[in-house]
Formats: structure tokens, sequence, C-alpha cells
């Protein structure tokens, strides 16, 4: 098996007067593991029938391996497709299940059979081939699912949402799983998901969705540290967020006049002096004020704990600022500083760790 690119030419998808998908270009490398996140309803399921042929874009061109897709059905594509609700044949074997697509090809019953052990073995399923589907486990007959999907050797594989019946335990497992899988094969994976956790761990690179616009293409470390826009800041991770006025620029570096006093951060986005800006920290990258003082400069603020919860290797501190909710994230150092449990304190936080933009829309919690 191997692995083919998928190119989307300004393809954009609508419904009638509602645009589910705005014009959009993007490329999937062949052999990536990419995914498509976003809140239910932006728009990912409609790329996926798209890309599959399920549904024709309203304009644009989707081309998987260099070739235009346009007219070309969707068995005739090199993509096989895993949903969230998987339905195998219950009165079939597993194998039969596995090499049901085969047979539609007019492969002999023997070859089948020896397909259908190979993938099993890939799936590590070995030796269940003669079982029925309800005598599995619900990670194992999505194993199963999987490994139909791959024995018509598809150079994509689209994965709709394919973990979300699971239980937690068995979705995190499933995550190596299909890292591993994919590695293994070399198939596009193209994955979509509203779990930020599956597509941070699993994907080489993750475009981030918001109402049929695609905000940001990048990799996990860079959605999660370098987020382009408000709301791929606000939907992945926690974030604290201070509202101001941009008040100069010098490089990299804004200064922001907000009501918790004057903060520096790294500007991203277009904004001038004097616009309405957004600042982002993540809770783990704020720390009392007392730490690392002299050392670099550090942006600080009065707040009022609220609340303190014992999260194990963490403590979480909920305060307040002014206007503004403010969580810190604590290493349990087991020390004095992270047993404070209310009353006044100093926080801090390098200009580093925050990121300025134009005021835009946040994620809903
Ligand atoms: N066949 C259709 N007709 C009308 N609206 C649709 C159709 N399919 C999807 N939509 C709408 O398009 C938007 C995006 O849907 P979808 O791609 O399924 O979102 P997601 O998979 O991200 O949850 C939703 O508002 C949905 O209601
Ligand atoms: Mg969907």
């Amino acid at each position: 098996m191997h692995g083919q690119d998928v190119v989307l030419d300004g393809v954009s998808m609508r419904f009638g007067d509602f645009t589910a998908v705005q014009p959009t270009d993007l490329t999937i490398n062949a052999g990536e593991f990419f995914s498509i996140l976003g809140p239910s309803g932006c728009g990912k399921t409609t790329i996926l029938r798209m890309i599959s042929g399920f549904l024709d874009p309203t304009a644009g061109d989707v081309r998987i391996g260099g070739k235009s897709m346009a007219g070309i059905r969707p068995n005739a594509r090199p993509t096989a497709l895993i949903f969230q609700n998987l339905a195998l044949f219950p009165l079939m074997s597993v194998w039969e299940n596995v090499a049901f697509g085969l047979e539609a090809r007019g492969v002999p019953k023997k070859v089948r059979r020896e397909r259908a052990e190979e993938l099993l073995a890939m799936v590590a399923l070995t030796g269940q081939g003669e079982k029925k589907p309800t005598e599995l486990s619900g990670g194992q007959r999505q194993r199963v699912a999987i490994a139909r999907a791959l024995a018509v050797e598809p150079a994509v594989l689209l994965l709709d949402e394919p973990l979300s019946a699971l239980d937690l335990k068995l979705r995190q497992h499933m995550r190596s799983e299909l890292k591993d899988l994919q590695r293994k094969t070399g198939v596009t994976f193209i994955y979509i998901t509203h779990d930020q956790g599956e597509a941070l761990t699993m994907s080489d690179r993750v475009a981030v969705m918001n109402r049929g616009v695609v905000e940001q293409v990048a990799t996990s470390d860079e959605i999660y540290n370098l987020p382009a826009t408000p709301f791929v800041a606000s939907f992945v991770g926690e974030q604290n967020v201070f509202r101001g006025r941009l008040s100069g620029v010098d490089g990299e570096v804004a200064r922001v006049d907000t009501p918790q006093g004057e903060m520096l951060a790294r500007l991203r986005g277009k904004a001038g002096v004097g616009d309405e800006v957004m600042i982002f920290v993540r809770p783990e990258r704020m720390g009392l004020g007392t730490a690392g003082a002299g050392t670099e400069p550090r942006n600080r603020l009065r707040a009022t704990i609220e609340r303190r919860d014992l999260e194990g290797p963490f403590v979480n501190l909920h305060c307040r600022a002014g206007d503004a909710p403010v969580t810190v994230h604590l290493p349990n150092s087991g020390d004095a500083a992270s047993s404070l449990a209310s009353g006044e304190t100093d926080l801090g936080f390098r200009p580093t760790d925050a990121i300025v933009m134009p005021v835009g829309e946040l994620a809903r919690e």
C-alpha cells in the first residue's frame, strides 16, 4: 500500500443559500496523518464527503494523486471511508467482513481468506477471523472495520470520528494503534474529529475549522503554541484572555494597555496602534509573581485567589484580576507556594508566552 496526496483547490459547498464549506485550498501530503479538527457543524464531514465523492463540490476541484476527481464515482476513487457508527455485517464472520470488498472485485476465495488474515494480523486480531462481529469488543470491531477499509488497498483512508462511540480508555488506546497502523501502511490518513486530544496526539498536521473556514493548518505544536486566530487559540486547550488596546509595537513585541495593567506579548496577525486586541496566555505559562524575578522581563498582575483545585501533579488556582477570570496551573512542588489557597497574590508571565491578536470570535465553552 502507498499513500497519495489530496489537494482541495478552491473547493466550496453550498446547501441552498447556506454555505457549509467556504472556498478552501488545502494540500494533504502523501503518507501524512492529517486531522481536521473543529466543533460540531463546522463542515468537517462535508469536506470528507467531497473527497470521497459522495458529494460534488459547488465550486473548485478535488485532486488525488494529481488527478482531478470531477465526475469520478466514489467506488472508482482511491479512497476508503470509515464512519463513527461502523456497520459490520452481523451474519458474516470477521474474516468475511474484512474480505467483503474483495469479493465484489472478483478475487477468488482462497486469496480473499489469505488477504483477510494478513489484514487481521495488521490490526492485532490474529486468530479472530472465524468469530462473528458480536463476539468481539467495541474496540476489536472498530479494528475489523479498519481492516475491511484497508482490504481494497486505498491510497487515502478517510476516518470520520471513528472513535467517538468508544469509551474513554479504549479511545486513548486506539489513538496509538491508529497512528502505528498509519505508519506501517504508509496510507494517507485524513482523520476528522472534534476531540483536540485525538488530533494533537496522532497527527503530522492539523487543520482547525470554524464555520466552514479552515483557520489554521500546522503541526500540533504550532497549533498549541502559536495559534493563528482567537478561535484556534481558544478552541485548543485552555486560555486566559485579557482585552486591551495596542499602545506600541517593536518588532514582534507588542505593548498593550489592559484594565490589569500594561502587558508585553508576541504580536500575531495584523494589528496597529490603537486597535482593540486580545492577549492569550495558557494557564501553565503563568506563575506566581515572585517566580523568575530579575532574570527576564515579566508581565505582572494583581489577582485574588477564589479557589484552589489539587489535580495531582498540578495545582490549579482560579483567580480574578479585575473583571478577568485567570487560571494558573502550578506544578505541585509540595512547597508553600503551590499550597497557596486564598488571598491576594501577584501573578506573572513572560511576554514570549503571551500572544496578541486582533479581537475575533472565541470558541464557545
Ligand atoms: N445535505 C445537507 N443539506 C443541508 N445542510 C447540510 C447538509 N449536510 C450538512 N449540512 C449542514 O452543513 C453544516 C456542516 O455539516 P457537517 O459537515 O456535517 O459538520 P461536522 O461534520 O463538522 O459536524 C451543518 O450546519 C449541517 O447542518
Ligand atoms: Mg461530522
